[in-house]
């Protein structure tokens, strides 16, 4: 029986959209009563932790049954987490903790080649990839290569060369019909895909600007320890160094970079940009910028202003706007969408109280997809796209030059650092003053 379930979860990577066939009845397949969906958590952080419990949270049987961490003390805390919690089978019956997680000391993997361990379980049908962004084209490409469902947060590189090697293997995840799900939540979220829905349909005319936010405050920060090497206090301190993190325009400004490509059904083919460090100077936070704005210019001529910023006690924004020729949406706040002419009417209005939680729904949506054998998810191609928008960004406010799509998309400028081990050095490095190199507008090569 055990045998049968995975051939067929690993065959239904294997055959066009569409509900499979059971080759014993000839009956449509759905494992979401019976059947076990086997998932390895990559990754166990904040995120990583979330995910696995949504993941376990859906009407399908998941469960973790292994997890893969850099730290031990990371993982450890993460299973402590989330075997303390409650879980619920399908008819919404709580269940033996154990029957949700079942990852025993060796199916908890430790270290830079945790992932592979984890990966290579034949068992395994889904994994989640939730390690810092540097790390995602390595990992995307181990699970594809492995013909595991995924779930992978955004965003899903740092550099050119990343994104390269993301939309290569997203090509492969789509020739064998594994099902990719990107943590760019709000493609998951009601209000955004019902008014990006009429938004298409011409609801507001053709779109020719807007503006996307994210300017709030600044996230956790790690000072460094004693005897840490150089490895282990960028991968504890992983947000201020691009080769792992790859700036906050990118890890968190991506999801409303992401929201005006959506609305637009296109990148941009330039930007420009100004950013800097105000705020955040000192030594523990490594390399990148606490704000930048950009203009995204698209092949139409329209541009949409972009703005992020980490500065703390200052006015807090997270949201997009937009202008059409007909009308205009002001904001998505509050699972809200409101969409209006140039009078004042009403045109659309998404009353989003009884939405669901995105998050949710993501996972909601892909373990259902899995359990029915089907085949219909492929963000990964989007997610890339996305991502590099942002690296774009960057790579704008950074060298303080007009950037084109093509020569980012084509930079050969790699952040990885050439080993991975605790004992060897990451590219960039701090000066004698304890201080990382910061990009200089119109000095420094960073495309
Ligand atoms: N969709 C969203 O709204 C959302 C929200 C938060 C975070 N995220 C994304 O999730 C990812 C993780 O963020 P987080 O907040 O959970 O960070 P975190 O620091 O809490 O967790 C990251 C974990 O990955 C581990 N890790 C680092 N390198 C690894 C490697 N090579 N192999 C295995 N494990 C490794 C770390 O030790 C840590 O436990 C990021 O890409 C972030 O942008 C998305």
């Amino acid at each position: 029986m055990e045998q049968n379930r995975r051939n067929f979860l690993k065959a239904s990577g294997l055959f066009a959209g569409g509900a499979l066939l059971n080759p014993l009845t000839g009956y449509g397949f759905n494992s979401s009563v019976n059947e076990t969906i086997k998932v390895a958590l990559i990754g166990c952080g904040g995120r990583g932790s979330g995910a696995a419990a949504q993941a376990l949270s859906t009407s399908q049987n998941v469960q973790i049954v292994a997890m893969a961490d850099a730290f031990k003390d990371r993982l450890d805390d993460a299973y402590k987490n989330l075997t303390s919690k409650k879980y619920k089978d399908a008819t919404g019956k709580i269940v033996d903790t154990k029957l949700k997680i079942d990852v025993p000391e060796d199916r908890k993997f430790v270290g830079f080649d945790a992932f592979k361990k984890a990966i290579a379980l034949k068992d395994v049908d889904v994994v989640i990839l939730a390690t810092p962004p540097g790390f995602r084209p390595l990992h995307f490409e181990e699970a594809v290569k492995n013909d595991k469902h995924i779930f992978m947060e955004k965003p899903v590189a740092t550099d050119a060369p990343g994104i390269r090697k993301v939309l290569e293997v997203a090509e492969e995840a789509k020739k064998k019909k594994l099902n990719v799900v990107v943590g760019l939540q709000r493609h998951y979220q009601a209000n955004y895909i019902e008014a990006i829905k009429r938004i298409h349909d011409g609801a507001i005319g053709d779109v020719v600007g807007g503006q996307v936010y994210w300017v709030g405050s600044s996230p956790w920060m790690k000072e460094r320890k004693p005897n840490q090497t150089e490895m282990e206090y960028q991968m504890r301190n992983w947000y201020y160094f691009n080769w792992l993190c790859g700036d906050h325009i990118s890890e968190q400004h991506v999801h409303n970079i992401d929201v005006a490509n959506w609305v637009k059904r296109a990148y941009p083919v330039e930007i420009q940009g100004t950013g800097g460090r105000q705020v955040r100077t000192g030594k523990a936070y490594g390399e990148i910028y606490d704000h930048h704005t950009l203009d995204l210019i698209y092949a139409d001529g329209t541009v949409i202003s972009s703005q992020c910023r980490q500065f703390e006690g200052t006015w807090n924004r997270v949201d997009e706007a937009f202008v059409g020729t007909k009308g205009r949406i002001d904001s998505f706040e509050g699972n809200k969408a409101v969409l209006k002419d140039y009078k004042g009417g009403v045109i659309y209005q998404h009353d989003g109280k009884a939405d669901k939680n995105p998050y949710q729904v993501e996972h909601d949506e892909l373990f259902a997809a899995i359990a029915k054998g089907e085949y219909k998810f492929a963000d990964a191609e989007n997610g890339a796209k996305s991502t590099m928008t942002a690296i774009m960004g960057r790579m704008a406010t950074y060298s303080g030059k007009m950037v084109t799509w093509k020569e980012a998309l084509n930079s050969d400028i790699n952040l990885f650092p050439d080993k991975l081990a605790w004992d060897a050095m990451p590219k960039i490095v701090p000066g004698a003053d304890g201080l990382y190199p910061v990009a200089v507008p119109g000095k420094s090569q960073v495309i």
